[in-house]
């Protein structure tokens, strides 16, 4: 299907990386619709001064959006595809933002979708009574990137060898795949469903899980900056097998989901999904361990702290390796298992600890439930209609 137009939501680094890219891999006009903070203003300017935005490092490209604006109805309206790059916490009201000015058949999706995505939007979408549109995610963002000037140049680390994607109804993902491919210039798989994709994202094992294995026994004493742990090399032992705990306790809830006609196929344990999404970039795949330290794509990334003294550290609990990937991802995950009668002890234990650390470290960031309980989803029967519905 030939795009004219699409708009990315979002300013920080994917919303910029897809922006130097979209619009080429597309040849069709791409806008952003980026209301945070002031971001639109400094987006124009940075484009201006540079001529577009240009991606450095593992992606090479330049993109000039067509129009940026921190107002939905200078954008939205003419949009194909609205692809949010935001923090999941920031989904649901992006998308109250935008549907008013959603024309008819538009796609509506986010990257990554994080966990339950599609209840979320389900509602809003049903709510707005627009079963016209349709909603899509992916299970990770296509790139490691950070910006370098803002408006000017992003520096892409490293590129997934492939990302899997879902929608919902699940019947129109075959339209969507290959403008989604064509878009990130990364071959998209299909998830099966958006149930698949919230129990197939890894950063919610990933991140949260690393987090407790450096800072479960934190003392409060503050540390200096040689002392800051890289945060997958820095991986123990001990941490990879918690790790490896949990990824089998969402292996345990696919199990149970096994006599359903769900397709839960693409949701990998943790070290195939190392393996399939990085390839060559892990120099030992033995083990779940040696796979996380010996990943190239990872070096050199430090854990996440903030400066509390000149040169002293402490944990950022406040992160969004806590503060996103806990409510929503694993504390989704977790609620999911609860339905289908899985004990998940491991998990349990990281979300309890993530949400004591959390507290009020996460800043003035909304958070919305998005477990399928808080949208009346109350047992797996009802959780497995919803999924197929179509
Ligand atoms: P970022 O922090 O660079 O940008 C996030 C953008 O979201 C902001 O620039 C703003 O436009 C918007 N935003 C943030 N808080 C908001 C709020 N409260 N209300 C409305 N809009 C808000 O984040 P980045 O790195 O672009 O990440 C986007 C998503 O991709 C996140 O879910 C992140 O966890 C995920 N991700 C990022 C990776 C990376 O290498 N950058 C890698 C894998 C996943």
């Amino acid at each position: 299907m030939r795009m004219e137009k699409i708009t990315i939501c979002g300013g920080g680094n994917g919303a910029q990386t897809l922006a130097c890219i979209a619009g080429q891999n597309l040849a069709c006009d791409v806008d952003m619709y980026a209301p945070f903070r002031g971001e639109a203003e400094r987006l124009r300017e940075g484009i201006e001064a540079h001529g577009g935005i240009e991606a450095r490092g593992a992606v090479r490209g330049r993109g000039c959006p067509h129009r940026v604006s921190g107002e939905a109805a200078h954008v939205i309206p003419g949009s194909q595809a609205v692809v949010f790059v935001v923090p999941a916490f920031a989904h649901e009201s992006t998308l109250h933002k935008i549907i008013p000015y959603l024309d008819d058949g538009a796609w509506v999706g986010a990257m990554p979708a994080r966990g339950g995505l599609d209840y979320c939007m389900a509602r809003v979408l049903e709510d707005a009574g627009r079963s016209d549109v349709s909603a899509f995610g992916l299970q990770t963002l296509p790139w490691a990137c950070r910006v370098a000037e803002y408006g000017r140049t992003v520096q892409v680390l490293g590129v997934k060898e492939t990302v899997d994607a879902a929608s919902r109804p699940a019947a129109r993902l075959g339209r969507i795949v290959p403008v989604l491919e064509q878009m990130v210039g990364v071959p998209i798989g299909d998830a099966g469903s958006m149930l698949a994709l919230t129990l197939a994202n890894t950063g919610q094992i990933i991140h949260p899980g690393i987090m407790y294995d450096f800072f479960a026994d934190w003392d409060g004493e503050t540390f200096d900056d040689g002392q800051v742990p890289l945060f997958y090399q820095g991986l123990s032992e001990e941490g990879a097998e918690r790790l490896g705990e949990m990824s089998r306790e969402i292996q345990r809830i696919c199990a149970c989901l096994a006599d359903s006609s769900l397709d839960l196929s693409s949701v990998y344990d943790l070290k195939t999904w190392l393996v399939r999404s990085y390839g060559d970039a892990i120099l030992d795949a033995s083990s779940l361990h040696s796979a996380f330290v010996t990943n190239q794509a990872y070096a050199g990334l430090r854990a996440p702290v903030k400066e509390v003294a000149p040169g002293q550290f402490a944990p950022a609990f406040g992160a969004r390796y806590l503060a996103e990937d806990v409510p929503y991802g694993l504390a989704v995950s977790q609620a999911i298992a609860r339905l289908a009668g899985v004990e998940t002890p491991v998990m349990d234990l990281v979300v309890s600890w993530a949400r004591q650390r959390v507290g009020g470290e996460a800043g003035g960031d909304e958070t919305n439930d998005r477990t399928p309980q808080a949208h009346d989803l109350n047992d797996l029967e009802a959780l497995i209609r919803f999924t197929m519905e179509e």
